[in-house]
């Protein structure tokens, strides 16, 4: 009996485990929603989708997988092209809140950050 119960709980907490957030992380989501709703929204949009041809969509596994750095310098530093993104003034804290935020909504999973510190 024993047995059987261990089968079906540990399938069963392990998707628990991959899908839900500590009601830490849960804060710190929704914090940098309020940053993104004030500083990104505007052209990235409610949804993350952008708006075609002037502003990417944020929906994409390179935003969480990989996106990290270019992230945080797309934001702290802009662009560098007319046409592009302009650096958005924020705190350290606010950056990796929003960045979080983004790399965790929408679809898009990917570890939390902590410290942009070598970024
Ligand atoms: C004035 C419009 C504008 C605002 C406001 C803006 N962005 Fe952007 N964003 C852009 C444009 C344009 C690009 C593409 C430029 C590039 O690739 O260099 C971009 C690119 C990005 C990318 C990279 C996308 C990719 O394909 O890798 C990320 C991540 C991003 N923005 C996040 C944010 C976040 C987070 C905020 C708010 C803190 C924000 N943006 C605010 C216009 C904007």
């Amino acid at each position: 009996m024993n047995k059987y119960l261990f089968l079906i709980a540990f399938p069963l907490f392990a998707v628990y485990a991959c899908s839900s957030y500590t009601s830490e992380q849960k804060a710190m989501l929704e914090r940098g929603s309020e940053v993104y709703i004030t500083h990104c929204v505007s052209c990235h949009g409610t949804n993350g989708d952008g708006m075609q041809g002037a502003y990417p969509s944020l929906i994409k596994p390179e935003i969480a997988q990989l996106h990290t750095e270019r992230a945080v310098k797309l934001i702290r530093d802009g662009s560098g092209f007319e046409g592009g993104m302009k650096p958005i003034s924020l705190t350290d804290q606010e950056l990796i809140e929003v960045v979080n935020y983004i790399q965790n909504t929408w679809g898009n999973r990917a570890e939390f950050i902590a410290d942009i510190s070598n970024k």
